[in-house]
C-alpha cells in the first residue's frame, strides 16, 4: 500500500512526473515558478537538450539582471553568465556580461535525458526547493580564452561571446584541463592577492580605476537535484524500483576573480 504524506517533500514527488515519450533527440523545457531569496517571485526556464547532452537553467532578478546556468554533461563543464544590466550614468556600457566556467561533477543535477522527460502538474504553484546546499567559493583566478574555449565546451561560444574580457576559471579547473590535453593558450592567469600585494576587495576600494578583487554571487534556487525512486510489488512480489519523481536543491555560488578596474565592480558597493 502506499501511503503519502502530507509533507512538502511528498507533494514535491506528485507534482513531478515523467512524460512517456520516445528519448530520440529530445528537446523540452519547463517552466517553474519559484522564490528568490528576497522573496520575490521569479519565472525559471529549464530547457533540456538530450542530444547536446545538456541542461540549461535561466532566470530573470528583480535588478534585470539575466542568470544563465548552463550544463555540458558531454564535456563535463558548466557555465554561469551574468548579464548584468549597466549604470550608463556612472559611465558604463549597456551590460556587463560575466562567465565563469567550472568542471561539472556527477550528480550535481539530474540528467539531460531526465530533465527533458520532466514535467509538473500545477505549473502555478511557486516553488521552494527541498534542500538548501551550502554556499560555494571559488576563487576564480584564471581568465579564459572564449574564441579557444570550444575545445573545454562547445557550448562555450556562444553562451559567453558576449563576455568579451569577463571569463574565468580556477586554477584547478585548469590544471586538470591541462592533463586532459588541452592547450595552454586557453588560459592565462590572473593575479591574485597574494601576488599582488595590497590587491583589495572591491569592497573597500574607492577608486574608480584601481584594481581589486571583485565577488560576484548566483544563487540557483531551484533546479531538480536527484532523481526520486518508487517501488510497485507485481502479482508475485517482485518489486522493481521505477523513477517517480525528483528532489529539489537550491546552491549559492560566491565567485571571487580579479578586475583591473573595480568600475566593472559597482555591486560591490551597493551591498
Ligand atoms: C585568443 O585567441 C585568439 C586565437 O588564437 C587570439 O587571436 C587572441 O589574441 C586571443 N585573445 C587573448 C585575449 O589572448
Amino acid at each position: 500500500m502506499l501511503v503519502r504524506f502530507r509533507s512538502p517533500g511528498s507533494v514535491g514527488v506528485s507534482l513531478f512526473f515523467w512524460a512517456l515519450v520516445l528519448s530520440a533527440g529530445l528537446c523540452s523545457e519547463l517552466k517553474v515558478r519559484v522564490r528568490l531569496a528576497d522573496g520575490r517571485i521569479t519565472e525559471e526556464l529549464l530547457e533540456a537538450d538530450s542530444e547536446r547532452d545538456s541542461i540549461t537553467l535561466e532566470y530573470r532578478q528583480a535588478d534585470g539582471t539575466l542568470i544563465t546556468f548552463l550544463a555540458d554533461f558531454k564535456q563535463d563543464v558548466k557555465i554561469f553568465r551574468a548579464l548584468i544590466l549597466g549604470e550608463l550614468e556612472r559611465g558604463q556600457s549597456q551590460y556587463q556580461a560575466l562567465c565563469f566556467i567550472t568542471r561539472l561533477s556527477h550528480n550535481e543535477i539530474i540528467s539531460s535525458e531526465s530533465m527533458a522527460r520532466l514535467r509538473q502538474k500545477n505549473p502555478h504553484t511557486i516553488r521552494t526547493a527541498e534542500e538548501k546546499r551550502p554556499t560555494e567559493t571559488l576563487s576564480m583566478n584564471v581568465a579564459v580564452n572564449v574564441t579557444l574555449a570550444w575545445q573545454l565546451s562547445t557550448l562555450i561560444y556562444n553562451t559567453c561571446s558576449l563576455a568579451h574580457d569577463g571569463v574565468y576559471t580556477r586554477e584547478a579547473d585548469m590544471r586538470h584541463w591541462l592533463d586532459t590535453g588541452i592547450e595552454g593558450s586557453v588560459f592565462e592567469t590572473l593575479p591574485q592577492a597574494v601576488e599582488v600585494p595590497g590587491l583589495q576587495s572591491c569592497r573597500s576600494v574607492k577608486d574608480l580605476w584601481q584594481s581589486c578583487s571583485c565577488s560576484y554571487s548566483v544563487r540557483l534556487e531551484w533546479y531538480p537535484c536527484l532523481l526520486k525512486y518508487c517501488r510497485n510489488k507485481d502479482s508475485l512480489g517482485h518489486s522493481a524500483p521505477y523513477k517517480c519523481g525528483i528532489k529539489s536543491c537550491s546552491k549559492g555560488y560566491d565567485f571571487t576573480y580579479y578586475t583591473p578596474h573595480k568600475q566593472l565592480c559597482l555591486w560591490e558597493e551597493e551591498a
